[in-house]
This record gives C-alpha cells, sequence and structure tokens, in this order.
C-alpha cells in the first residue's frame, strides 16, 4: 500500500527540523485571553497584537458586541441551515442591505468566509471555456476558485500593467475574459496599480474582480477599498471582500451592479451548499459595516501609525516589504526561515505577536515577518512595538 501521506515528508522534515533547534512552534500560538483588539495574554505574558489583520479594531466595539449579543437572544446560536433553505434570517438580509449601503452598489451576497466567496463567485461566473487572468501574487482562494470552476489561467507577473495586457490579447477573440486583482497584497502590504489595469482590462473585454480583503474599511474616503482610492471602483464588475479583517468577525461578500447578479444565489455551490452565518455573526458585521462609513478619523489614525511604523523599523535598519507605507500592513523581510523564527519568538519573548510567514504562501521564496497595524494601536504602543524590534533585532542579530 503506498502512504498518500509520503508527500508532505519533506515538510515534516522542515519542520522537525526547525522545531529541534527548541524555537517556540510559531504556527501553533494559543491565546489565552484577548483584552481588546491590540493587547492579549500569550504564554502568560501580555502581548500587543501586531499581526490580526483586525485593522479598524471592530472586535471589542461595544455596539458591535451589543448586536451580537441581542440577536443570539432573539434568534439563537446558529441558522443550520443553507441561505436558500432554512439559512436566510432577516440579519443575513440586513447585512446585504449594510453592503449595499456601504459601495453604493445594487447586489451584495454574503458568504460563510471570503474563501468561500473568492471559490464560489470566480468558479460560477468562469467556466471550463473561459479565461481568467490573474496576478500571479494571488491569494490561495482566488486560486482555489479558479480550480474549482475549470477556467484556463492566464498568470501574469505581480502589478505588472504591461504583462496584463499582453496576455489580455493572446486570448482567443470572443473568449469569455475575467481579470482577477487585489487591491492589496498582503504578503508585502503593497498596492495594485488599479487605475491602469482596470483601464486595460475594459479597452481588452474583460469583467474584472477585484478582492479587497485587505483594505476595505481603511483605504479610499469612504472606506470602499483601492477601487474607490484610485478612481475606478464604477468600472470594477465584482468587489470580493471578508468580515475577517476590517468588519472584525467572520464571513465574506462579493458586491456588484451587474443586472443578472441574483440568479448566482441558485447556481453557486459554495452559497449554496453550506450553512449560512450565525444570527450574532451577521449582527455584528452589519453593526461594524455601518460605523466603518463613518469612522474617517479611525482611517486618518490607522495611516499615521502605518507611516510611523514603517519609517522607525526602516530607521533600526530592517528590509521592508514596500519602499513607502502603502497599507496597514508592513512586512519585514528575514534572510532565512531559521532567522525568521529566532526573531518571531524574540519578538514575542519581548511581548509582541506578529505573523511570521514563509514560502511556498509568500512571493520570491522569502521568509517575512507581516505586521499589520489597528486603528485602536495607541502612539505608545506603536513606540513599545518600535522598541521591542530593536531588542529583538539586536538579540537575534537582525539589525
Ligand atoms: C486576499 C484575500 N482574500 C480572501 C481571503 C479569505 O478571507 P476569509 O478569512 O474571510 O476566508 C483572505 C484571507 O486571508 C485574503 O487575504
Amino acid at each position: 500500500m503506498s502512504d498518500l501521506f509520503s508527500k508532505f515528508d519533506p515538510l515534516i522534515q522542515q519542520r522537525e527540523q526547525l522545531l529541534s533547534t527548541g524555537v517556540t512552534d510559531p504556527f501553533n500560538l494559543v491565546m489565552e485571553k484577548v483584552e481588546s483588539p491590540t493587547v492579549a495574554i500569550c504564554n502568560g505574558k501580555r502581548t500587543i497584537l501586531l499581526g490580526t489583520y483586525n485593522y479598524m479594531g471592530m472586535t471589542f466595539d461595544p455596539d458591535v458586541i451589543a448586536a451580537g449579543k441581542k440577536a443570539l437572544d432573539e434568534f439563537g446560536s446558529g441558522t443550520t441551515g443553507s441561505r436558500v433553505l432554512n439559512g436566510t434570517y432577516a440579519g443575513h438580509r440586513a447585512v446585504e442591505d449594510a453592503l449595499r449601503d456601504f459601495y453604493g452598489m445594487k447586489h451584495a451576497m454574503v458568504f460563510s468566509t471570503g474563501y468561500l466567496a473568492n471559490l464560489g463567485i470566480i468558479s460560477t461566473i468562469a467556466g471550463k471555456d473561459d479565461y481568467i487572468v490573474l496576478d500571479i501574487d494571488s491569494h490561495a482562494s482566488i486560486y482555489d476558485g479558479c480550480a474549482l470552476g475549470n477556467a484556463q489561467i492566464v498568470p501574469f507577473r505581480h502589478n505588472d500593467v504591461e504583462a496584463l495586457e499582453k496576455r489580455l490579447k493572446r486570448i482567443p477573440e470572443g473568449a469569455g475574459k475575467l481579470v482577477i486583482l487585489e487591491g492589496v497584497y498582503s504578503m508585502l502590504g503593497d498596492v495594485a496599480p488599479l487605475k491602469e489595469m482596470v483601464a486595460v482590462s475594459k479597452a481588452n473585454g474583460a469583467m474584472v474582480l477585484v478582492d479587497e480583503a485587505h483594505s476595505m474599511g481603511f483605504i479610499g474616503e469612504n472606506g470602499r477599498g483601492v477601487a474607490e482610492a484610485q478612481g475606478v471602483i464604477d468600472d470594477v464588475d465584482f468587489i470580493i471582500g471578508t468580515f475577517s479583517k476590517s468588519v472584525g468577525t467572520v464571513g465574506g461578500f462579493c458586491v456588484s451592479n451587474h443586472p443578472k447578479f441574483e440568479i448566482l444565489r441558485l447556481v453557486c455551490r459554495p452559497y449554496v451548499f453550506t450553512a449560512s452565518l450565525p444570527p450574532s455573526v451577521v449582527a455584528t458585521a452589519a453593526t461594524s459595516i455601518r460605523k466603518l462609513m463613518d469612522s474617517s478619523d479611525k482611517r486618518a489614525h490607522l495611516w499615521e501609525n502605518s507611516k510611523r511604523l514603517h519609517e522607525g523599523l526602516r530607521q533600526l535598519g530592517f528590509t521592508l516589504g514596500t519602499d513607502e507605507p502603502q497599507s496597514a500592513i508592513i512586512a519585514v523581510i528575514m534572510p532565512d526561515l531559521e532567522t525568521g523564527a529566532a526573531m518571531w519568538e524574540a519578538l514575542l519573548k519581548e511581548g509582541l505577536y506578529v505573523n511570521l510567514a514563509r514560502p511556498p504562501a509568500t512571493p520570491a521564496g522569502k521568509t517575512l515577518l507581516r505586521c499589520s497595524l489597528c486603528a485602536e494601536h495607541t502612539s505608545d504602543q506603536v513606540g513599545e512595538i518600535l522598541a521591542m524590534f530593536g531588542a529583538a533585532g539586536r538579540a537575534t542579530g537582525c539589525i
């Protein structure tokens, strides 16, 4: 009998080798208590959170929590059903209304996660004879959506407008074309040149889907994302997003002005064949989304935090993923996995949590310490974070 697990042997060996150095497992941390969007207790120690994607700090917003508790009392703990059967409650409609208002779009469809939103929308609209042109650094959920729909996949070099145009021009005349882009790329925290890319896509007859998972709530005047900030939101056919970042709970969605959009509710398998979100979750999401419409002060503070952390880390001598701060994600590039894991552990001992990211999830085989800032980080906390990076960097020889 062949062991189906033998394909994992290289990963098992790499993991064993890393843990044999005595380093704490960076992929197995437990948050023993979470005190706020920016502080948790880990290994009994107060730890500043700098790797949560909780960009707008909505997880502890009193209105959001009250809405969740009320829905739990009034509607119970779960729907036990699909959206197309017994799983659409008033709260699911209300969160879709909130999304329509937030984006100023005609249609909104909520999924159980952002992963399922990409899986469902992409696989349903782009099938076997269609072409999907996508940035090579696209999120796993985008690739999995392409695979599920069985479309022809044409990747192009990250954020390269000319490469996108060349790929589009090679697609046979008359074929269905979908271009998939992200507003902010989560590994390096860089922003896509959406203005140019959307123009090139439209000029070549393609529909455009933009995943704004890491920009919703923060980027753009109304927090609608990079498409809003670059003035092309009206030319984007589908925006995908998640509730697991700025919204502060769990869930995913797609908004669109496409006149036939509603038919997707009957044909999109990752929407139809899974249970809908619990009432408490959709209630927290709807409240959070409505509050995000009116959060320009928080957005301004988050930009300040991002700029200060970027500049401070650069001055300490770290190599960063972008020359300028472009989003709320700042990636610190490590020379290799061992050094990255040692630095990650040194930061945790100092009292700081960041994400360790390693290949194959990262571009160009890089090991990264990904920092994601929160609008609730105070100026004092940003100062503490920089001091901890300095101490850990010197202790591990990174700087
Ligand atoms: C770009 C992008 N799209 C989609 C997702 C999936 O979101 P969710 O956590 O809601 O499944 C993520 C999550 O990390 C993401 O980074």
